[in-house]
């Protein structure tokens, strides 16, 4: 079969399977099987396929038409222009959460040129470890620690750690508790599950069915773990010290309520690219 119609094929199934994008995703699957650049498939519509290669061009066809994201059937998604292993063991990193690492590791740039000591963040639920390694690789002379909840998690941010040959210190465990004695960071970064218990089961088949439900789930409200951090972070920020959040839509003002009433001085609240609230920085008053 020629690659033209294996392109109509797919689509027209992805299509009936109600997978949005359908022409685009299947693109996307035979550039990675061929190991071709996109734009190249239209140059090579006449090309015939091999059966290997076909076999596998159907079985990532089938596993989207389940609503299995790209991402994971790929194994790789783009995060701040690094390649990012993924799988379903973590949340595949979102085009949203780049503002909230450059963010991050701009701050760090500017207390690095202010501070003869060595400056350090700590990313609280790193999941694929995209926000650490995006830190590590642009903010080189930061010290970079990461913890999450998940040993499998983990392990796909320390991969990601050694594909771009950065140093990030890894801790497992359930929130604060996975640090050692006396870790003080200047900033604390953080995306954590903010999604609502009932909203959980309102999202797309492709999140809701295929995504760790321990990266979505925030709780009854969605705010557990603002909750969490507004609590706890003051204690392991050093003097001075800044927390970075993101959050989902129509979040920040309770957000801010919450840190404001563990006395937290909020510098700003800002919108992503698609212009929604999205990050929030705040300093403890209190430290
Ligand atoms: C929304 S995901 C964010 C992952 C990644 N930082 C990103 O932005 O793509 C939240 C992460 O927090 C972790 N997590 C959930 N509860 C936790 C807890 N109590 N302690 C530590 N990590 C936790 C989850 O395992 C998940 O990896």
């Amino acid at each position: 079969m020629k690659i033209l119609e294996v392109i109509q094929r797919s689509a027209e199934f992805l299509t009936k399977r109600g997978v949005s994008s359908p022409r685009l995703q299947v693109e996307l699957i035979l550039a990675h099987v061929l190991v071709m650049p996109r734009m190249r498939l239209y140059l090579s519509f006449e090309q015939l396929l091999t059966e290997p290669q076909l076999a596998a061009i159907r079985s990532f066809v089938q596993r989207r038409g389940n609503h299995e994201p790209l991402q994971y059937i790929l194994g790789v998604t783009s995060f701040c222009g690094l390649d990012m292993t993924v799988n379903p063991r973590v949340l595949i990193p979102r085009p949203e959460t780049e503002l909230l690492a450059e963010r991050a590791w701009k701050y760090l740039l500017s207390l690095s040129e202010s501070s003869v000591a060595p400056v350090s963040a700590l990313d609280f639920g790193t999941g694929s470890g995209c926000i650490a390694v995006a830190m590590a690789a642009h903010a080189p002379n930061a010290q970079i620690s990461a913890l999450d909840i998940s040993d499998e998690a983990l392990s796909v941010a320390r991969e990601n750690a050694a594909r771009h040959k950065t140093q990030v210190l890894f801790y497992l465990g359930n929130g604060f508790s996975a640090l050692p004695e006396g870790a003080h960071f200047n900033l604390i970064v953080s995306n954590p599950p903010y999604i609502s218990k009932t909203e959980i089961e309102t999202l797309d088949l492709d999140v809701r069915d295929h995504e760790p439900h321990g990266a979505l789930d925030g709780g009854i409200d969605g705010l557990d773990y603002y909750r969490l951090l507004a609590g706890e972070a003051p204690r392991f920020l050093l003097p001075g010290g800044c927390l970075m959040v993101e959050f989902g839509d129509g979040q920040a003002g309770d957000i801010q309520t919450i840190l404001e009433q563990q006395n937290w001085i909020v510098e700003a609240v800002e919108a992503d690219y698609t212009q929604r609230l999205r990050i929030l920085i705040a300093r403890c008053g209190s430290v």
